[in-house]
């Protein structure tokens, strides 16, 4: 009954393993260069923690905050709540994502951190929704495909909440996220 409400997606062990090898491939990548993690708040911190010490040469770290105009018309169009406190002017850019969907938000990200001349600019993706894509993005360094269900947990929310979930949880029935004692009894049941 409760894998009805949730379905354990990827285990924390699963996320671990393949977060060190994206850490190695960047290091290998990025090896005598220092590198910026821009990390996209809020989705990306849980993310964003882990890949950082997952990557052996030395980095630096930023953080944008971003909000999509509330309009319905999914246009893409993001506000910048925040931006990054240094120049990325002649900088190695990563540009670090918990999960590209539409790949709308992305694109906008993109326009926005290329118009500032980085040296090189490059997306480092947890979660690829890509059956959802109504714009194509280079995703240069991947973590998982996932089919087209509503992920929480592992940094990723249902308004505000589940972000500290260590597995990434697959939502079946959204209207159950109203009543978290029961979200919670199903969890527990998938070992999340
Ligand atoms: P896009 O512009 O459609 O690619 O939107 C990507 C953003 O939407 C992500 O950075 C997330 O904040 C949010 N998002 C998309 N899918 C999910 C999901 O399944 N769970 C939680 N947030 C999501
Ligand atoms: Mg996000």
């Amino acid at each position: 009954m409760h894998d009805e409400i949730v379905g354990l997606l990827l285990t924390a062990e699963q996320i671990r393993a393949r977060v060190a090898e994206l850490g190695a491939e960047i290091s290998r990548d990025y090896a005598g260069k220092t590198p910026i993690l821009i990390g996209v708040l809020k989705g990306s911190l849980v993310f964003m923690a882990d890949l950082a010490r997952a990557i052996t040469t030395p980095i630096n770290v930023d953080f944008m905050s971003i909000s999509s105009y509330g309009d319905g018309t999914n246009s893409g169009v993001v506000r910048i709540l925040k931006d990054l406190d240094e120049s990325i002017t002649g900088q190695d850019v990563i540009l670090v994502e918990d999960i590209i969907d539409t790949g709308l938000t992305l694109t906008y990200l993109l326009a926005t951190l290329s118009a500032r001349r980085p040296a090189s600019l490059e997306v480092c993706g947890l979660l690829d929704k890509s059956v959802r894509r109504i714009v194509e993005v280079p995703i240069r360094y991947k973590g998982f495909d996932i089919p087209d269900e509503f992920v929480i947990g592992y940094g990723l929310d249902h308004e505000g909440r589940y972000r500290n979930l260590r597995a990434v949880i697959g939502v079946r029935d959204m209207a159950a996220l109203r009543d978290p004692e029961l979200v919670a009894r199903a969890l527990e049941s998938v070992g999340a």
